[in-house]
């Protein structure tokens, strides 16, 4: 795993690349780093395998999925977008979006009405199967409004995935004000062409109030967390 050149490397931190392990990793970890109580909105919450393994633990959870799946998960059958514009998202701390191909137009909506109160910390999971979009040098419509990346100048964004990656966090960052407390990512299966990230941000005042009170508290939150 390849860390990147366009973030603090002391806040990326790499895991294993097994597809499901590593994805149920992440979520541990984010829920882990958030260091309060976690309310999951779980925007592609699918048939609840990640519920199960990890968001069951959560203090609160709330689904969102296109198909209507009988258990007892509290859940809004719709689509995601809709959703996360309609609905009073303060409520949440923790987004999963496990999306089959980018989850960064929801990421995108997110950003633009959640606001983070200043010493609070926000968990993200983002899957991205973007891979062959990329390696067909296609730049979607949510990843040039997060990069300003341009589609017909597009070259070799298989191989600049992970940098595209730390640009799409800074732009989110950015727009919620916020900075980058803990980040980690992994790559699935040879040929899957799926990415997993986890990141948690907390408000930008809050972060230097932290470092410097502490001795880098951001900093440790780095460890390779396997
Ligand atoms: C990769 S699966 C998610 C698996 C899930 N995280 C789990 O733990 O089982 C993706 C899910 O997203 C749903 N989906 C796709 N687009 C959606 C949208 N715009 N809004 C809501 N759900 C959507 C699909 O129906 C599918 O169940």
């Amino acid at each position: 795993m390849r860390k990147t050149s366009m973030v603090d490397k002391r806040r990326v931190a790499p895991i294993a690349s097994s597809a499901k392990g590593s994805k149920a990793l992440i979520r541990r970890n984010v829920m882990e780093a958030l260091g309060e109580p976690a309310h999951v909105f779980d925007a592609f919450a699918g048939t609840g395998e990640f519920y199960r393994e990890v968001w069951k633990d959560a203090a609160s959870y709330v689904g969102c999925d296109l198909r209507y799946f009988t258990d007892d998960r509290a859940a809004y059958v719709a689509d995601n977008r809709r959703v996360l514009r309609a609905i009073d998202l303060s409520r949440f701390n923790l987004f999963d979006l496990d999306a089959y191909g980018m989850p960064w137009e929801q990421a995108i909506i997110i950003a633009a009405r959640r606001r983070i109160k200043a010493g609070e910390r926000i968990g993200f999971v983002f899957t991205e199967g973007g891979g062959l979009t990329y390696k067909n040098n296609i730049v979607p419509r949510s990843v040039a409004n997060l990069t300003g990346l341009s589609h017909d100048k597009a070259v070799g964004l298989f191989r600049r995935r992970t940098d595209i990656h730390s640009a799409i966090v800074s732009a989110l960052a950015k727009r919620m004000q916020a900075k980058v407390t803990a980040r980690w990512q992994g790559i699935g299966r040879a040929g899957t062409n799926v990415a997993y990230i986890g990141l948690v941000l907390e408000a930008a005042s809050g972060v230097a109030a932290r470092v410097r009170g502490s001795g880098n508290r951001v900093a440790s939150r780095a460890v390779n967390p396997s």
